[in-house]
């Protein structure tokens, strides 16, 4: 039988979520981030453990193991936002956990991991797969920004934020950081500098100004790694390439050279016309004046405009490329060898800028 999650998060007491998994078994870890380890677990409908391990609805629980104030915080943070946003391209809460010093948050379950995971391993993502996921995690962001009851600023948009599920759909998950949006004559919000090297906007890591327009800055570094599967710092790359969008930011919307930054890995199975205009948007997101950059709904409708996007279906199929033939494009000509890289997963080419 099918589980399904609660439309209201359940408070677990931290035995239950021990039973729930295996007594945090190590083969069940599934990542360790900066806020502690996550583990899979199932639960029943009812929020109790189950009866037999392994059945019933899985799940993932983070437990925090960063003490101190500002890890209540951001597990307030989270648990707060979580509760009160509901997008199918947000992860959903399931339930969480506050009993002395212990503070664990329980999610539904991503079969696929984060999108980290996969861009930057051997297996290659489809082109009509990475599109979808740009997709998915602009219209989280955009419902973020634009339509969720108070504005929400994510602050911390990266790879290893957007999960996946069996289908590849993308949900952004880790609201620790998020703020409430700037209210009425407000233009930004004032806070201490917080996020992610390589992904945090140049005038928010200055002033400490954050805006709508930080995130927006946040995904064009994103939808770069997506287009190249790069990371955005990268001390494996030459001397040079190290930062993802100094390098890319070159090539972004010519015609001539954009190629240069797609995957070398996809062997050319891309839509000519799709990549060019991916890496307008990139263009267009990492613009240097905030102001200047559009909004995520404005992103959203570039995407859906892009050339088979009809073809998103079954997009985990690699058969299905065959779709966008008609647009596949391979590089000719005297400069036709796109740059070789290697892909290191030892460097994660990211770094808090937590202060
Ligand atoms: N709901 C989930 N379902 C499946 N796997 C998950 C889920 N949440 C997290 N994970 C896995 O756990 C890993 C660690 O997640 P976490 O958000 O704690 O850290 P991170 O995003 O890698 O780093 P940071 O702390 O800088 O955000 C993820 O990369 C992912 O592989
Ligand atoms: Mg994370």
């Amino acid at each position: 039988m099918v589980q399904e999650i609660a439309s209201q998060p359940r408070k677990f007491c931290f035995n239950e979520l021990r039973l729930a998994t295996r007594n945090f078994r190590r083969e069940d870890l599934l990542g360790m981030g900066g806020f502690g380890p996550v583990y899979k677990g199932w639960i029943n409908e009812s929020g109790t453990p189950p009866v037999k391990p392994g059945t019933g609805l899985a799940v993932a629980v983070k437990i925090l193991n960063r003490y101190g104030v500002q890890g209540h915080r951001e597990w307030l943070a989270e648990v707060h936002f979580l509760r009160n946003l509901h997008h199918q391209n947000l992860v959903k809460l399931v339930g969480y956990c506050m009993e002395g010093h212990q503070r664990l948050i329980v999610y539904e379950f991503m079969a696929r991991g984060s999108l980290e995971n996969h861009l930057f391993r051997s297996m290659v993502l489809p082109w009509c797969t990475r599109i979808r996921i740009a997709l998915g995690a602009a219209q989280g962001l955009a419902y973020l920004h634009e339509e969720a009851q108070k504005p929400v600023i994510y602050r911390d948009f990266k790879a290893s934020n957007i999960l996946l599920d069996a289908d590849y759909n993308a949900k952004l998950s880790d609201f620790g950081l998020a703020r409430d949006g700037p209210e009425g004559d407000q233009t930004h919000v004032s806070t201490r500098v917080m996020g992610t090297y390589g992904y945090a906007a140049p005038e928010y890591v200055m002033t400490g100004h954050l805006t709508m327009k930080s995130d927006v800055y946040s995904f064009g570094v994103v939808l770069l790694e997506i287009l190249s599967g790069r990371k955005a710092m990268d001390k494996s790359q030459r001397m040079g390439e190290h930062n993802l969008v100094s390098w890319a930011k070159p090539y972004l919307g010519d015609k001539h050279h954009f190629w240069r930054i797609i995957d070398t890995r996809l062997r050319g199975k891309f839509s000519k016309k799709g990549a060019l205009k991916c890496t307008e948007i990139a263009s267009l997101c990492l613009r240097k004046n905030p102001k200047l950059r559009p909004q995520m709904s404005e992103i959203v409708e570039m995407l859906m405009r892009l050339p088979s996007t009809s073809e998103f279906r079954d997009a985990d199929d690699n058969s299905k490329d065959k779709h966008v033939a008609g647009n596949l494009y391979s590089p000719t000509g005297p400069n036709a060898s796109p740059s070789s890289y290697t892909l290191s997963n030892k460097q994660k080419g990211k770094r808090p800028v937590r202060s």
